[in-house]
């Protein structure tokens, strides 16, 4: 996810190469966080002047060029205001030109950097270029910077201050926004504002506090009665009529007592792990809050009157460890993801679904469609979990589109030299988008002539770029290597793309309805398997732990989940475990079966149900005792183990039986002392063959 870091110094003097640490270890602070690309604005060594560093890659990466570019480091600054960001790709690729700080113009006027997505930059963007704006990105943070100087321009006569530009740009603005400013107009000024994504600002002095809060400051007059940038074309644009009115008051003394000013230096940030090492105090900025620091002193201002808001912040002591703050409430990034999945699946499904209609819609294979339905055969090729999702989703393409169907292990996909033809379409599914093996078999494909499709998480990844069309997952970026809110997200996509490839098929409509609608539940589902935890914990120290094998027994839409459960549970908890096709025992794997082994069997609600009951009475029958993951009310007659998951749609049983899986398989390793989020001889990205 983004990153925001901004450094204010007034009175404290620094100089230039210090500004630049600290920047760039702000941005340092939040890359446990996941992102693509860096960039920072500070001022040039002349009167008016901002520069701007920005690079694709790491934090290393940035620090790099800003080397090579070997700016003077060495002159002292008392006043300044450096901005910086990590970027994850959400609008463009990770480029340069998409980097932030994103800029109003060539001279950067005014330099932004954005967290979260702007949904009215298309219409922006269309009425700034229509005003002769000519914008450099793909982002919609571009038009924030661009919108900010149009503004001002066009209300030089007001004297606007930095505040109230803020607040006439903030009321344009649809969607989800943290976001700092800085400007060539106000030198030594930054504004900051946020709406749904998270700003604090840290405060740091040699003397105490004289106050632990700041006043809210309300406008007298409500801006927008005058200003409407939707009749903007239509009047002389974005005029503020009655500038006059808008009151400009001073808060109570926040540090300058009664006028002599103090040595302060801000640190706004998206996340207090990049300000906890400089100071405890912060401030959390609220939805619509207009912070304005200048002069050592910070003021925040409403972007709209209202009634009953609060009318001020308190500045509040950080308690927290750094480690702590990275990782929340959770002990590690892998349990943290764990119980992300309830929103991760969800912004999965974001702007694709529509609920009511029961229709799906994927921007990033619409035009394709056609092409893709007749197609001699789908092949999907993947490596470790993402395999594990192809085959979860298999019969499901095969179910809806009629389309033959094979998964292939790309490392083995390979070795063959399969056959491809034109006429193929080859789905890469990938988390990192830069797997060796999978990104071959991808290279292979092409040269073939087949059609190619990515179902990707990070967006700009290699096999994202490479592949004709595809599908970005958006489950945010994956830290923990063990692969498991990718693999819901990844399910989920796979599932939305079969629906989008039959959604011209009548006989299909209700099959597709259903599970639409099956989707609809499945997050809040995952919330309530997700409560399981502590008794999955319980079975993991009496059942599991002590032992040196484990088996998981699955079959039908459940073999993927046993496949997936046995990976997960042997490279973290490094203990053997093998997922077996539960209708093959009987050929062979039944011989290790006795009182001693232990058993998860996936035995939930489906056409194969009475099969896999039969499995389980033929382990039970050597003294066996598996512990089952099956549907409220059921094997209340047996006298087995079981974890009770809701029931969905058969297809997508799978997205629910996994999740024990995945929190067995980390309390395995947390209770061997295994470090869980790296295990041993393993990389999150695997970028060799
Ligand atoms: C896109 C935007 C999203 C915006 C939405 C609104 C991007 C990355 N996504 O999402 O921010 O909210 O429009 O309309 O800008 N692709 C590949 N291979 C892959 C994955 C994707 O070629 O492995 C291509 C797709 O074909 C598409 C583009 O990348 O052209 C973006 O894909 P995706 O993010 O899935 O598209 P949308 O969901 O439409
Ligand atoms: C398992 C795991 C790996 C990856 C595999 C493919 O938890 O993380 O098995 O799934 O290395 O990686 P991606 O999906 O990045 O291509």
């Amino acid at each position: 996810m983004c990153g925001i870091f901004g450094y204010i110094n007034y009175l404290v003097p620094k100089t230039r190469g210090e500004i630049i640490n600290t920047l760039v270890e702000g941005l340092q602070r939040q890359e446990y966080r996941g992102y693509d690309s860096a960039g920072l604005a500070i001022d040039g060594l002349n009167d008016g002047e901002v520069v701007i560093y920005r690079e694709v890659g790491k934090v290393a990466a940035l620090k790099n060029l800003i080397k090579e570019a070997n700016p003077p480091t060495e002159n002292v600054i008392d006043a300044h205001v450096g901005i910086a960001h990590t970027r994850w790709a959400t609008h463009g690729q990770p480029l340069r030109k998409n980097c932030h700080p994103q800029r109003s113009d060539v001279r950067n006027e005014f330099v932004v950097v954005h967290n979260g997505i702007i949904t009215n930059f298309r219409e922006i963007r269309e009425l700034l270029s229509s005003k002769g704006f000519q914008f450099e990105s793909d982002t919609d943070t571009e038009c924030i910077a661009k919108l900010a100087k149009f503004i001002y321009d066009n209300n030089k006569e007001h004297n606007l201050d930095f505040s109230q530009l803020a607040k006439l740009v903030a009321l344009e603005l649809e969607g989800a926004y943290g976001l700092i400013v800085k400007s060539t107009h106000f030198p030594d000024e930054v504004v900051a504002t946020r709406k749904g994504s998270p700003l604090l600002i840290g405060v740091k002095t040699e003397k105490k506090l004289k106050v632990d809060f700041v006043d809210v400051e309300f406008p007298d007059m409500n801006v927008t009665e005058e200003v409407n940038i939707a009749s903007a074309t239509n009047r002389n644009l974005l005029n503020v009529a009655n500038t006059d009115n808008l009151r400009h008051s001073q808060s109570r003394a926040f540090l300058s007592e009664d006028g002599i000013p103090m040595a302060t230096e801000f640190f706004i940030a998206s996340d207090p792990a990049a300000v906890i090492e400089h100071t405890k105090k912060v401030l959390f900025l609220e939805d619509d809050d207009i912070a304005h620091i200048y002069d050592g002193e910070l003021h925040i201002h409403r972007v709209r009157r209202e009634a009953g808001a609060s009318t001020i912040r308190s500045i509040q002591t950080l308690e927290m460890e750094l480690n702590e703050i990275m990782k929340g409430s959770f002990d590690h990034f892998m349990q943290k993801e764990i119980f992300e999945q309830p929103e991760s699946v969800i912004n999965t499904m974001r702007g694709r679904i529509d609920f009511e209609k029961k229709t799906v819609q994927l921007g990033g294979l619409r035009s394709f469609l056609p092409t893709i339905r007749r197609c001699r055969r789908l092949i999907m090729i993947a490596c470790g979990t993402s395999y594990h999702s192809c085959l979860a989703t298999r019969s499901t393409f095969e179910e809806l589109t009629e389309i033959p169907v094979s998964v292939e292990l790309a490392s083995d996909f390979l070795d063959r030299k399969s056959p491809v033809f034109r006429d193929d379409v080859c789905v890469f599914v990938s988390q990192s988008g830069e797997t060796a093996d999978t990104m071959l078999a991808l290279q292979y494909c092409i040269e073939r002539g087949a059609l190619t499709v990515g179902v990707v998480n990070s967006v700009g990844s290699s096999i994202s770029r490479q592949t004709n069309c595809g599908v970005h997952i958006n489950a945010g970026p994956e830290i923990g290597v063990a692969s498991t809110k990718a693999y819901t997200s990844q399910y989920i996509a796979l599932t939305l793309f079969a629906l989008s490839l039959s959604d011209d098929s009548m006989s299909k409509k209700s099959r597709r309805e259903a599970i639409i609608d099956g989707l609809y539940h499945i997050s809040s589902q995952i919330k309530e398997v997700l409560l399981l935890n502590d008794k999955i914990k319980e079975l993991c120290r009496t059942e599991l732990n002590d032992h040196k094998s484990l088996l998981l027994l699955g079959r039908g839409y459940q073999f993927a989940t046993a496949l997936e459960g046995a990976l997960k549970i042997k490279e973290i908890s490094y203990m053997h475990s093998e997922g077996v096709l539960a209708g093959e025992l009987k050929h062979g794997v039944l011989a290790l079966v006795d009182e001693n082994l232990p058993i998860i069997a996936l035995a939930t609600r489906d056409s194969l149900f009475p099969k896999v009951i039969s499995a389980i009475e033929q382990v039970t029958a050597r003294s066996g005792k598996p512990i089952v993951i099956c549907n409220k009310g059921d094997f209340k007659d047996h006298d087995l183990q079981t974890l009770e998951v809701p029931a969905t749609v058969d297809c997508l049983q799978g997205l629910l039986n996994v999740i024990p899986l995945q929190l067995a398989s980390y309390h395995l390793a947390v209770m061997k002392g295994f470090n869980v989020d790296f295990p041993r001889n393993l990389a999150k990205s695997v970028t060799v063959e």
